[in-house]
């Protein structure tokens, strides 16, 4: 029979704590919540109490039940208070001889048979269970930020822990509702050790003015669905944690260099700048704890006047190309009100690509988001050629042909030849160098990449990419063409990967690494980042729909670029697109999807 957890104690009552206290007092447990000091303690009370409030307001939680819960948790300073509970989950500072000493203090006040547990994110429990008497008893319990939302928590068992302990919490973690993933005690376990090593990168490209915060942030929620960008979660789970997190990981994981914390965290954390907890990290707060944004000196203006600051008039538009993202772009040019002139290299695919984009038009039609007067505008305002010559007046060129060096050279010094002075020249490419494009031509100033997503008028997402030639006006003529196409252009230097696929791909690439180390199954490792990280689908769901052949590709070139180590595409990945399964499109990935 499963253990009876009527009162379990919380010990630390900071950014997860506080969570945490949440958690169980909603789903009927008494809690015993206990701080360092009284000021400790009232802060994590006014953090509960703004939970709850919040939630009543949103209509997510009856005045009635809020006032139960709090009913249910007692507050105390110091550990005494947990002499009759039944379960205590620690989650003070990421530091193991804090941990070590709580838990040899747990082990003297508790009774014999109360479970430890930790709420470490990277630190072992196997040394944190061997300051107790009772090792067998010690678990890892990791709720994920913010603890009364997000579903996952992951259960870590070490060598020691007794198999009754390990199922009486599983057993408590669906009665909260929660998911639980059980695994062995290994730095950063799932979830933090695919993360981790993502926001410390998106860190380093900050911190290297590659992109604005801003940019980075709405790059990877619009670029991969995300909730939230690295640089806000950085600020959610706080500077000092996440600083302390990935030193841990550092140490513990085979000294990783993408997990040695970028210099500017250590400093931000010197400064006092500890994220939405203490009102500033990377973004500015309304105040201490608030999750509202405010502006602050570094806050780019959103005015369209801003947005147009040197930026070129924008009338008529080129797209080359006839493939799959030339046609999208095309519609997306044309729905916006730009004329637009379609190259392609002869009549057949020119009318294959009108046949498409008219395809695609009518579907709009058809789902009441486009009136057939307009879808007829659309489509009046594009003229079909197949000779570049008919590019001579046009105003912007976007090129959209193969992913191929040599042929797009060619195509930019074709167009230096026969466009006007003061086009922007832009290419798709998603992995080639745009300045090599750009030296084809002779007005590198002028050449800029637009990297359009699949598919083009869906994604609202642009990455604008400027080479060391590129001109601040060819580049602010890119970024208002995004925002009059009604996508978010995000500017970035010409590095393999841009933003998104630089940081999204050595995940990706992780997590076949630790799938291929047996440390966690593929179901569970999709698992945990979408119920612990809120991601729109788990790492080797996205592999199969991106294709493994196409990641492979985009992580050899990151790895070539960069020489980075822990970047060498992982070998199972290699043997999976050697053996010809390459995902949804071969009906065989990491899954089988031969039935579905
Ligand atoms: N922040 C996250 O997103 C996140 C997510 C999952 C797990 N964790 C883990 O949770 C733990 C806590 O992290 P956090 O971000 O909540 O830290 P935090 O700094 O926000 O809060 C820690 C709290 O512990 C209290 N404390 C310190 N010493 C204490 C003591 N001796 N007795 C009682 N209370 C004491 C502090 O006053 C503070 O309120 C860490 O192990 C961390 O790795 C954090």
């Amino acid at each position: 029979m499963a253990r009876d957890f009527s009162t379990v104690g919380v010990v630390g009552l900071g950014t997860m704590g506080a969570g945490i206290v949440e958690v169980f007092a909603r789903n009927g447990i008494d809690v015993v919540a206990v701080e360092i000091s009284e000021p400790a303690l009232e802060r994590g009370r006014a953090t509960l109490t703004g939970s709850t409030d919040r939630a009543v307001a949103k209509g997510k939680l009856a005045a009635a039940d809020r006032d139960a819960l709090h009913e249910r948790v007692h507050f105390a300073v110091g550990l005494d208070a947990l002499h009759s509970v039944d379960l205590v989950i620690e989650a003070v500072p990421e530091h193991l001889d804090l941990k070590q000493r709580i838990f040899a203090e747990l082990d003297r006040v508790c009774r014999p048979e109360t479970i430890l547990a930790t709420n470490t994110s990277s630190l072992s429990v196997t040394e944190i269970s061997v300051a107790t008497s009772r090792p067998n008893q010690v678990i890892g319990i990791h709720f994920f930020n913010p603890a009364p939302v997000m579903k996952l928590v992951e259960v870590v068992r070490t060598v020691v822990t007794s198999p009754e302990v390990v199922a009486d919490v599983e057993a408590l973690c669906a009665r909260l509702g929660k998911v639980d993933v059980t695994i062995n005690d290994r730095a950063g376990f799932i979830a933090n050790a695919l993360l981790f090593g993502y926001l410390n990168h998106a860190v380093g490209m900050f911190e290297s003015h590659y992109a604005t915060r801003e940019d980075i942030d709405a790059a990877m929620k619009l670029g991969c669905g995300l909730p939230m960008g690295p640089l806000a979660l950085m600020d959610l789970i706080g500077l000092d944690t996440a600083y302390e997190i990935l030193d841990t990981m550092y140490r513990r994981g085979g000294r990783d260099r993408r997990h040695a914390p970028v210099p500017l965290l250590k400093q931000m954390v010197t400064a006092g700048l500890l994220g939405r907890k203490s009102g500033r990290g990377f973004y500015t707060y309304e105040r201490p704890g608030s999750p509202v944004v405010v502006p602050d000196e570094v806050t780019p203006l959103a005015t369209d006047a801003a947005l147009a600051d040197g930026a070129r008039a924008i009338t008529k538009v080129g797209v080359v190309g006839s493939g799959t993202m030339a046609t999208g772009i095309i519609e997306v040019f044309a729905k916006a009100g730009y004329e637009v002139v379609s190259v392609t290299r002869g009549a057949e695919k020119s009318a294959k690509v009108c046949e498409a984009v008219k395809t695609s038009l009518n579907k709009g039609v058809v789902r009441g988001k486009l009136a057939e007067a307009d879808r007829d505008a659309a489509l009046g305002r594009i003229s079909w050629s197949a000779t570049l010559d008919h590019l001579a007046d046009v105003d912007l060129v976007v090129e959209a042909v193969v992913e191929e060096l040599s042929v797009k050279k060619a195509l930019f010094a074709s167009l230096d030849e026969i466009c006007k002075p003061g086009v922007v020249l832009a290419t798709t490419t998603s992995s080639l160098p745009v300045i090599d494009v750009a030296m084809a031509t002779h007005r590198p100033a002028d050449v800029v990449g637009l990297h359009f997503f699949n598919p083009a008028p869906v994604m609202p997402l642009v990455e604008v990419v400027r080479t060391i030639r590129t001109s601040p006006e060819a580049t602010a003529t890119a970024r208002a063409v995004c925002a009059a196409l009604g996508k978010t252009g995000v500017v970035c230097g010409d590095r393999s990967g841009f933003i998104v696929n630089a940081l999204l791909f050595p995940y990706l690439n992780d997590a076949v690494k630790m799938l291929e180390a047996s440390y966690s199954t593929a179901d569970d490792i999709d698992h945990a980042m979408k119920l612990g990280c809120g991601y729109p689908m788990g790492p080797f769901e996205l592999l199969d729909v991106v294709g493994l052949d196409v990641s492979l590709a985009i992580q050899r070139e990151l790895y070539l670029e960069l020489r980075e180590p822990g970047f060498a595409p992982a070998p199972l990945l290699e043997h999976l697109v050697t053996a010809g399964y390459l995902g949804r499109k071969t009906r065989r990935g990491f899954r089988d999807h031969s039935h579905r």
